[in-house]
């Protein structure tokens, strides 16, 4: 069976039993600050089990896209660990529990295929159950048939699921199926995991749990409902159903390995048995490839970009891992073109979007695998260099230091030092770079502390929007209310009253304040409050649901249960808004202009100015910008309706809303729309009508990254002021040049060459003066000792440069047979320098310029026997200088 059958069936089956179908969450983990990528099908859920959100249904199916990457070692060695999956999953939102949860499952395993279920043999299932949970072991037993000696009791470790952070938890019972004795021991889950394979994971969701390592963590409180969260990797399912060995040969994957094979020339599983972990290292290097180059795919299809941090980072590791896997089979050339259409084959039947954004994609990972080829080429030559030197030091092993350094400032894998070095006979002090690798992993776990420590508990918000509720936003109508103060919170606890000068977070039940979110700058304004008034400067959404004013108490006192006033700096707010609908505008036509791929990655949204950040592989050429800027500016002459609307999901996509990468979706959404033109899922807030933004300008598009792009922009008054300065400032300097404003481009070129050629002309009469004087010079020549001695100053204001010309000219000028050393002093900026040149005769009388040099600067200086300078002395030593060569000389 397909893998996008298992699929189809799956949501199928739990659709006729009444879940909702949701799409798969983009795989970032936008929301969760904990996380960097999806790595459960719940996750997108969480808000609904720990009740901070009312879900829209009671029962919902997804096949959500996973990451997990702590085990990316076992890639390959084992037959069931890779780093991106599909996890199937239904859930119960206080609806349905065990008693629902376990025949559902059941019912659609061993279901025979013909009537669509999966048709696993029901005699090669076990099951397992926490401990004590004899409820789920009776509904196992009794109301299922499982006989008694295939379910197991088990601990928290296999038994007791959690998210490895806080948040939603409970016992679990698990389904493996027995793959039959050529995979292993007999005996259940308990004592041979690969042979009995789970499958799939019921979680009984139950309880929250607090922070700690491991499963080492309290329980901190009951869930408000009793949920279910089931997980069925869909990966596992079809290597079962597909009767192959691991999951890198299912239809979604065995391509690419296929592909790989036929390009290094290897056969894949030539020396290999059934077990995973006696495989041979090349078809373990082999399935690293097509899981890799698979994960590379989906991530990038997600709006990731290789970087040097978070996800990015999470991306670049993985695909230097796929391409050095490629290398070390003996391929060298760029390997990506040839595997990752296919790896889109693979997976465009499920999610069709990767074939239609395929051109990006591919920009990337084709960029990123011609850097760390050049990465690699370039880390070779330092150590061929760094080899060389330790083997003519006669030292056994290259120091962890280089081999550190390497990995550090190249980006060159260790394992790669390891392997060349051998090659070469040397050890490497793997100590020593483990050590120093250590240490810095030791720092970053100590920033990454800091920060922690730094984040401010969220158990006071959330007491507040449990006892109260979520706060209604009023503000896209409104611009002042009248509301019940909540709560008045101050050093992350709630305080009751403050006094004049307090700086204090104000809970409101109803707010026309904006809280900070989706790139727009919060609101700012008035809370009045029985005699008191606070001056809000902030407005943020530390728990969803819950708005809080930061402000300070400028007058009175305010307390809790009191009316207070709220009214926001309307200026502000439109200025906001006026940037909000350009950022649409600009976001729109870049995709006009350079295509859909052009995605949104972050945008601010303040008073009178926008940034927006967006993915592209490549620059954006000056005209086009322009054309950007007049097309968004006809669009505000066009004066269209700006009008935001609630709908669905389904017609939000049906009419082409632009869906922001990483949003996050519940099942109606708010759509803007200005006119026909621009559509967009956005919850911030807008002018009513195109015209109001006045005007766009463009300031700049640069780099902030590697493939995001970010463009700066003026709107309103703020652009009309920039460009009425500028304006001032052409007008400035045609008068100063004396020619009208399109003509100061042209004469300030013209100003600029005719001011170098006269530099240049400066430089050679100068040069001319300063020479001119050589012969004349020469011809002065004393004798010292036999030796043809100059010394001189070179004329006022000469150059480095024209001194040492000086120098060597007056050289020239005297007879070769005579031994001769010219000395020439300057003087400039205070200081006194010296050069001197020594001419053949004079050096095989054993003068050495530097020597002559080091004498004259008690030891410094540098150059050659032949031509050598010091500097550094007070000006006035310049005669000194002289005098000492000339004393040298006649000491040699
Ligand atoms: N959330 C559970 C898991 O990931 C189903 O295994």
């Amino acid at each position: 069976m397909k893998t996008a059958e298992i699929k189809r069936r799956y949501l199928a089956h739990f659709e006729a039993n009444g879940h909702a179908v949701v799409p798969s969450a983009p795989l970032p983990a936008i929301d969760d600050p904990n996380l960097l990528f999806v790595p459960a099908g719940m996750v997108p859920f969480v808000p609904y089990f720990l009740g901070q959100q009312t879900p829209p249904y009671r029962r919902a199916v997804s096949v959500q896209k996973c990451i997990r990457t702590p085990d990316i070692d076992e890639v390959g060695k084992t037959s069931r660990h890779g780093t991106f999956f599909q996890m199937n999953g239904n859930f119960s939102f206080g609806d349905y529990f065990k008693e629902g949860a376990i025949p559902l499952a059941w019912e659609l395993m061993t279901t025979s295929s013909a009537q669509g279920g999966l048709g696993l043999d029901a005699d090669r299932l076990w099951v397992t159950v926490y401990l004590d949970d004899d409820e789920a072991y009776d509904i196992w037993h009794r109301t299922v048939g499982v006989p008694a000696e295939r379910i197991v009791r088990r601990g928290k470790g296999p038994n007791f699921w959690d998210m490895g952070i806080p948040g939603p938890c409970g016992p679990c019972s698990e389904i493996f199926i027995d793959r039959g004795p050529e995979y292993g021991l007999d005996g259940g889950p308990e004592v041979d995991e690969d042979r009995f394979m789970e499958l799939w994971n019921l979680v009984f969701m139950q309880y929250e749990r607090g922070p700690g390592a491991g499963k080492d963590y309290p329980l901190v409180g009951e869930l408000p409902a009793k949920n279910i969260d089931t997980g069925m990797g869909l990966e596992r399912m079809a290597s079962v159903l597909q009767g192959v060995d691991n999951l890198y040969e299912i239809d979604e994957i065995r391509p690419i390995l296929a592909r790989a094979a036929e390009l290094t020339g290897k056969r894949y599983g030539a020396h290999s048995g059934h077990v995973a972990s006696e495989s041979h290292p090349d078809d373990v290097r082999l399935r690293v490839i097509a899981d890799h180059l698979r994960t590379a795919l989906m991530l990038i299809g997600d709006g990731v970009t290789p970087s040097n941090e978070g996800r990015g980072y999470v991306l670049r590791r993985i695909m230097r891992r796929a391409i050095r896997a490629v290398r070390l089979l003996g391929y060298q050339d760029p390997a990506l073109p040839e595997l990752l259409p296919v790896a889109r084959d693979c997976m465009a039947p499920s999610y069709p979007e990767l074939a239609a954004e395929f051109g990006r994609i591919a920009d990337y990972a084709y960029g990123e695998e011609e850097a760390f080829l050049s990465t690699l080429r370039a880390g070779t030559t330092i150590l061929d260099t760094a080899i060389a030197e330790t083997r003519s030091a006669g030292r056994p092993a290259l120091s962890g230091e280089k081999a550190f350094q390497l990995h550090d400032t190249y980006g060159f894998p260790i394992d790669l030092t390891l392997e060349i070095a051998a090659e070469q006979g040397l050890q490497v002090d793997a100590d020593g770079f483990r050590r120093l690798m250590a240490d810095q992993r030791n720092r970053a776990k100590a920033d990454a502390q800091a920060r922690k420590t730094g984040h401010t508990d969220v158990s006071a918000y959330r007491g507040v929007l449990d006892a109260g509720g979520p706060v209604e936003f009023t503000g896209y109508t409104e611009l002042t209310r009248e509301s019940r103060v909540r709560a008045v919170l101050a050093g992350g606890g709630e305080v009751g009253a403050a006094a004049e000068g307090d700086t204090v977070e104000l809970v409101l039940d109803t707010t026309p304040f904006y809280a900070e979110g989706g790139g727009q700058q919060p609101d700012q304004g008035l809370i009045t409050v029985g005699g008191g008034q606070v001056e809000v400067f902030d407005v943020q959404q530390p728990v969803p649901g819950l708005i809080v004013h930061r402000a300070r108490v400028v007058r009175g006192e305010v307390r809790a249960g009191e009316t207070g006033y709220a009214e926001i700096d309307v200026t502000r707010r439109r200025a906001i808004s006026r940037s909000h609908t350009a950022t649409h505008l600009v976001h729109q036509t870049m995709r006009n202009f350079l295509g859909a791929s052009a995605t949104q990655a972050g945008s601010l949204n303040a008073p009178g100015r926008l940034r927006f950040d967006f993915n592209t592989p490549t620059g954006v050429a000056p005209s086009v910008l322009h054309d950007v800027e007049q097309q968004v500016n006809e669009v505000l002459l066009a004066d269209l309706e700006v009008h935001a609307f609630i709908t669905t999901q389904e017609e939000a996509r049906r009419i082409g809303a632009m869906a922001l990468f990483g949003e996050k979706y519940g099942e109606r959404v708010r759509v803007v729309e200005v006119g026909d033109y621009a559509r967009e899922l956005c919850g911030g807030t807008h002018v009513a009508r195109s015209a109001q933004l006045g005007l766009v300008k463009i300031l700049s598009e640069a780099s902030v990254g590697s493939g995001v792009r970010r463009i700066e922009a003026l709107v309103g008054m703020d652009a009309f002021g920039f460009l009425a300065r500028e304006h001032l400032l052409v007008s400035r300097l045609a008068e100063l040049f004396r020619v009208p404003g399109d003509q100061v481009a042209d004469r300030v070129e013209q100003t600029v060459t005719q001011l170098r050629d006269a530099e240049k002309e400066l430089d050679k009469l100068r040069a001319q003066l300063v020479l001119g004087g050589a012969a004349a010079l020469a011809a002065q020549a004393r004798d010292v000792r036999g030796v043809a001695y100059v010394g001189t100053e070179a004329p006022e204001g000469a150059a480095g440069n024209d001194v040492r010309t000086l120098a060597q000219e007056i050289r020239g000028k005297i007879d070769p047979a005579r031994p001769a050393v010219v000395a020439v002093a300057a003087r400039s900026n205070g200081k006194a320098s010296l050069v001197v040149s020594v001419n053949p005769a004079a050096r095989s009388r054993g003068l050495a310029a530097n020597d002559l040099v080091k004498a004259a600067f008690s030891g410094r200086g540098g150059g050659s026997a032949d031509l050598a300078q010091g500097g550094g002395l007070p000006a006035a030593e310049a005669p000194t200088l002289l005098l000492t060569v000339e004393k040298a000389i006649a000491d040699t």
